[in-house]
């Protein structure tokens, strides 16, 4: 497996972001963790932070001819924005797993629609960091 984590706009603030909602734990404690667990278990992974909308549509088209297997993605607020961010997900034909750190249900009305769910294999939402290593967990456990 080669796994690529995306995390969308103001992901980079995580740890002083809003902690009663999105945690303490900061994107780099969280890609390093992830980062573990691949090697662990001889695969590869690698994340990419953008708060850049035509940023994060690049990195998702490289995807497609840089050995990457899977998409783990957290958009952010591109979530329920972002149909560009979507077609690339669909252009590159990679299996996706949606990943929020709050629960995006209990939250205002604007973060109920997401543009990638219905392209993607799973949607986590609520878990906190613990979200970003369930759908690691779970794309390791898929036949290589
Ligand atoms: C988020 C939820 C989004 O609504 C928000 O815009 C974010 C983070 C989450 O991880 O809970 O930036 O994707």
């Amino acid at each position: 497996h080669h796994i690529l984590v995306l995390h969308g706009p103001n992901l980079n603030l995580l740890g002083t972001r809003e902690p009663e909602v999105y945690g303490t734990t900061t994107l780099s404690d969280i890609d390093a963790r992830l980062r573990t667990l691949a090697e662990q278990a001889g695969a590869k992974l690698t994340s990419f932070q953008s708060n850049h909308e035509g940023a994060l549509v690049d990195r998702i088209q490289a995807s497609a001819s840089d050995g990457t297997t899977h998409i783990v993605i957290n958009a952010g607020a591109y979530t329920h924005t972002s149909v560009a961010i979507r077609d690339a997900l669909a252009a590159v034909t990679r299996p996706v797993i949606e990943v929020h750190l709050s629960n995006v249900y209990r939250r205002e009305p604007f973060r109920h629609h997401s543009y990638l769910s219905d392209i993607a294999v799973a949607v986590i939402a609520g878990l906190g960091a613990e979200g970003y290593c369930a759908a690691v967990r779970f794309v390791l456990q898929q036949p290589a």
